[in-house]
């Protein structure tokens, strides 16, 4: 075989095989088949790129695998040896023959044109080799004006901050660090347009995102030629891997898929994908949550809580969430110094336990959920004290606290024991928990176990996250009528592959309405409503019924201090709860029209399937000076006549809903809806229902 074809959907890689039996790539992009016919006749193999070089194949390029064999050589010279399609998984199998090494590119062919790949090597050496960087997928594409969509602030309550910029000669390397909570520096996610920057309804686009819950390293090569080398995977910084003779390194996996009608098919097909492939009970609608954190922080009893609890109800939500600081027996969790570690409940705090919450939420009709942290550890607790052998370290050196803990070492197996003992204890103790959230709010640093030998340490940062994620299928095996919420100070870890476990992710510690609907358009780019958890809270002082309606395209929730709202604020909450309830099977499971970006206003709208029904948010950022264009809608039938309810949260218990009229889709998408705000930090929403 000289040359074949990888793809989903039609999109994907195009490969041959030249004369000296090298993998060659001749495409990357939506059409492959198209492309590979049109190949001009005549051009030897060997005169295209390689399309995984080994170091020192390709000598001014960087590399996709750089090993150091066990006799020393550093070089990798790599043969197809054998090219396997099995239904829609196709593994080619590449070798070095002089240091024995298998490498094989394995991909998956999935619904909605989604490509998944990723690379296995064996080591078939006498002795251990040592890897250095193993990319998941390192394709070359054509890009006359190659424009990068990245996501990340750089910091806690900056995550999904997005970068639009065309890509200059050089290498552009997007990666994150910190082990625990990488993505709260870079989002694991990226989008490519190769020839310019594309629209919601035009252009061809490339998104990617690597699911992988540690470090992560995207690198855009661009040279004057009309190319782009993406390099994708585990960040390989400080994190060279040590693998004994028959033993296999499997990289995480690359996402990858194409779009040539611009972002806004992609997201929709993206969406469903995640649905149904990439995260927990997708086609379920989720609850509308109560959360304490950001109202109480340590600060509460089980008096206050069980208000929280009546006001779940009263206002008609569904879930409570007692966050953090209801643990540490004799080192009570007060403040972020004390406790973690200690999984039994402060009895001083909360007499009687968590029975006396979980029966009020039985009671009352809402599910009860609770806060862990299960990988970390106080030093200030008896954990501590008792295992202080437990922790990530290293043995010369002082250990290094960040927000007063350490990270367990989840290598050992009686930590990983512990760590899951203490999630089937609570949840035994207490059959009321129906959900979790899992935390995790440090960075690895230090990164040692006495599990691997002295000459492997560096493999710690990629065995290290490869062991968090057992403990979190396990968790979630065994406890499948668990609801799983993914946060690590915020949004530190949103990635595709830790998500499987999950049902939905925290997106960032910063719940000002304003920051927030930035982030949730950058995120809904890939991720679906039901999967970004958003809650009002009183953060940046906007008025509530802004903050709801924000929440309201997402998963919805509150985080508020509802006994210092006023009468009107908690009218505006509970109208809010009924809408949602209305409106939730659009928003968690219609498709996404992203109608206006985020600037001096933005608008969005999810559709349902049939086309039948609809709910579109317009939200006023700035104040409004002068006349302004209407809102078009978009994804409705144009041959529908809908029925348009017009709801202001803001407008009192009376007031909230106008009948505006009946229009036809086509009208709505071409001539639109008058937009009706003016001041900063409101918001309209539209129910469209059509018979
Ligand atoms: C960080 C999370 O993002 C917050 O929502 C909250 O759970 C705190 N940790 C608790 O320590």
């Amino acid at each position: 075989m000289t040359s074949f074809v990888v793809s989903s959907g039609g999109a994907g890689y195009g490969f041959l095989v030249d004369d000296q039996g090298r993998l060659r790539q001749a495409g990357f992009g939506p059409d492959v088949d198209a492309h590979m016919q049109r190949l001009p006749a005549g051009i030897p193999p060997a005169l295209y790129p390689m399309a995984y070089p080994a170091y020192d194949e390709e000598p001014t390029r960087a590399p996709s695998l750089r090993v150091t064999h066990s006799d020393g050589t550093t070089t990798t010279r790599l043969k197809v040896e054998d090219v396997r399609e099995v239904g829609a998984e196709t593994t080619v199998l590449l070798t070095d023959s002089d240091c024995p090494l298998e490498v094989k590119l394995c991909f998956h062919a999935e619904d909605h044109g989604v490509l998944r790949q990723w690379v296995r090597v064996t080591n078939r050496q006498p002795g251990a080799v040592t890897l250095h960087e193993v990319a998941a997928a390192s394709p070359l594409l054509a890009a006359a004006s190659p424009h990068l969509t990245h996501f990340g602030g750089g910091d806690w309550s900056a995550e999904w901050t997005t970068t639009v910029e065309a890509l200059t000669p050089g290498t552009k390397v997007v990666d994150s660090r910190g082990g625990v909570q990488p993505h709260l520096r870079s989002c694991p996610y990226f989008l490519l347009a190769p020839d310019r920057s594309a629209g919601e309804s035009d252009g061809t686009v490339l998104a990617g995102a690597l699911a992988w819950g540690g470090n992560t390293r995207f690198a855009f090569e661009r040279t004057t030629a009309p190319t782009v080398r993406i390099w994708c995977g585990h960040n390989p910084a400080t994190a060279e891997y040590v693998l004994d003779p028959e033993a296999t390194f499997v990289t995480p996996e690359q996402v990858w898929l194409w779009s040539t009608e611009g972002v806004g098919p992609l997201s929709r097909r993206l969406h469903r994908w995640v649905r149904e492939h990439a995260t927990r009970d997708g086609d379920q609608l989720r609850p509308i949550v109560v959360n304490n954190w950001e109202a109480t922080s340590f600060s509460f009893d089980t008096e206050r809580l069980l208000g929280f609890i009546d006001k779940t109800a009263d206002l008609g939500a569904e879930l409570f969430l007692l966050d953090d600081g209801w643990f540490g027996d004799s080192h009570p969790r007060n403040d972020d110094t004390a406790g973690l570690g200690d999984w039994e409940v402060d009895q001083s705090k909360l007499p009687g336990g968590l029975g006396p919450l979980t029966a009020r939420a039985d009671e009352r009709g809402v599910r009860f959920g609770l806060w862990i942290e299960p990988e970390m550890v106080s030093p200030d607790s008896t954990l501590y004290t008792q295992h202080p052998d437990w922790v990530v370290s290293q043995p010369a050196r002082h250990r290094r606290q960040w927000r007063n803990q350490f990270v367990l070492d989840v290598l050992q197996p009686d930590v990983a024991d512990f760590v899951l003992g203490v999630v089937d204890r609570v949840l035994g103790e207490n059959p009321g928990i129906s959900y979790l959230k899992w935390d995790a709010n440090r960075p690895l640093t230090d990164p040692g176990s006495p599990t691997l030998g002295a000459d492997r340490q560096a493999n710690y940062w990629f065995d290290h996250a490869r062991a968090t994620w057992r403990l979190m299928e396990t968790l979630a095996e065994r406890h499948p009528e668990q609801t799983l919420m993914l946060c690590a100070s915020g949004g530190g870890r949103a990635d595709l592959g830790s998500l499987r476990w999950f049902h939905e992710v925290w997106l960032s510690d910063n719940t000002d309405p304003v920051a927030r609907l930035h982030m949730q358009w950058a995120a809904s780019h890939f991720l679906p409503a039901n999967v970004i958890a958003a809650h009002v809270t009183r953060e940046g002082d906007r008025p509530v019924a802004f903050g709801c309606a924000v929440a309201m395209s997402a998963r919805f929730g509150f985080d508020l201090d509802f006994a210092g709202l006023t009468d009107e604020d908690l009218i505006v909450c509970r109208n809010a709860v009924a809408l949602y309830r209305e409106i939730r099977p659009l928003v968690q499971q219609g498709d996404l029209w992203r109608l206006e970006p985020p600037s001096e206003r933005a608008a969005i709208a999810y559709v349902s399937a049939d086309g039948r029904s609809a709910v579109l948010f317009a939200f006023q950022l700035t104040r409004r000076t002068n006349d302004t264009e209407p809102l078009r809608a978009a994804g409705l039938d144009p041959d529908r006549t809908y029925d348009i309810v017009a709801i202001d949260l803001a407008a009192g218990p009376d007031g909230t809903r106008s009948d505006v009229e009946r229009r036809a889709g086509a009208v709505l998408m071409e001539t639109g809806l008058e937009w009706p705000l003016c001041d900063p930090c409101t918001a309209r929403i539209w129910v469209l229902q059509s018979s």
